[in-house]
């Protein structure tokens, strides 16, 4: 008998397959989607104080191993949020992801969210917000303050996004651990641009975007081994996870659990059955009774 659901951050989850925050979890009818179609639980959109529109179309470009997004965090603010889920119960667990300009803005998100969360995700990383995201997040004395401003504004669990557009992503894992963070979640996407050769300028109105699919595998698996190495807190692997075969190398690297966006875009919503069935027959197949008994095995030297 084979079991693929997980413990973290003190909640149940069926199995470790989180829809990641990014291009298709801006509304309760995604996430509950998403949870019908074998999803262990949701990370929503990036909340912040204020509604945002977004930047204008086009926002997303298709290239042939990913997507380059630029959305510009669209989103209905704190206020907007609370009146979106009312009526709503969900029975997975729901992680809202919270963006801020400073760790005051991240803490007031927290507590005023606090009663719909069951966990916050860190928006620490977003490579294309002014003000936002990475332009934060890629100083672990910020991922510090922030993780700890949340920490003592919220009970909830707190996960803190990371960037991997920096040298070391462990600096900025190790700062999120002393800061209290329940775990880390890694990577958001890379730093990219893509252009039109006839328009000759780039496709996205933002211009840059970030980089996400298969494309970005092999630099998010290395940084979650990278970061699982360096830190005792659990690390949840996002990057480019579009088969079992891809879930399996992020558990064996040491994470915890998934996060998966690009796939439902580029392959539809039934990646997450396909992956936790997957799943389940490798660890049947390889004598494993856990999903938690394949986490870091190749950590080991
Ligand atoms: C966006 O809304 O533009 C993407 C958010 C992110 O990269 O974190």
């Amino acid at each position: 008998m084979v079991r693929i659901g997980i413990n973290l951050l003190g909640l149940n989850f069926e199995n470790p397959l989180l829809l990641a925050s990014g291009i298709n979890d801006k509304v309760p009818e995604q996430w509950i989607r998403a949870h019908e179609e074998g999803a262990g639980g949701v990370v929503t959109k990036s909340i912040g104080i204020e509604p945002r529109d977004g930047y204008d179309n086009p926002t997303i470009v298709e290239l042939p191993c990913g997507l380059i997004n630029a959305m510009g965090l669209p989103n209905p603010g704190w206020r907007g949020f609370l009146e979106m889920v009312e009526g709503y119960t969900f029975d997975f667990p729901l992680i809202v992801s919270i963006f801020g300009g400073t760790p005051e803005e991240f803490a007031f998100l927290a507590e005023k969210l606090s009663d719909v969360a069951d966990a916050f995700e860190l928006n620490l990383s977003c490579p294309h917000a002014k003000g936002y995201g990475m332009e934060i997040g890629q100083k672990p004395e910020n991922v510090y303050e922030v993780v700890k401003a949340v920490k003592d504004a919220t009970d909830r669990p707190v996960v803190a996004k990371l960037t991997p557009n920096i040298d070391d992503i462990t600096k900025l894992g190790l700062a999120a651990e002393k800061a209290g963070a329940d775990a880390v979640s890694a990577i958001n996407t890379l730093k990219a641009i893509a252009i039109d050769v006839y328009a000759k300028r780039p496709v996205l109105s933002n211009r840059v975007g970030g980089y996400s699919g298969p494309g970005v595998k092999p630099v998010a698996l290395r940084a979650v081994y990278d970061l699982a190495k360096a830190l005792d807190i659990p690390v949840i692997g996002i990057g480019g996870i579009t088969t079992w075969e891809d879930a399996v190398e992020f558990l064996l690297a040491g994470a915890s659990a998934l996060q998966i966006g690009t796939a439902v875009s580029l392959r539809g919503w039934g990646v997450f059955r396909e992956i936790s069935e997957g799943l389940r027959r490798y660890l049947r197949d390889e004598g494993f009774s856990s999903v938690e008994e394949i986490v870091g095995l190749a950590l080991e030297e």
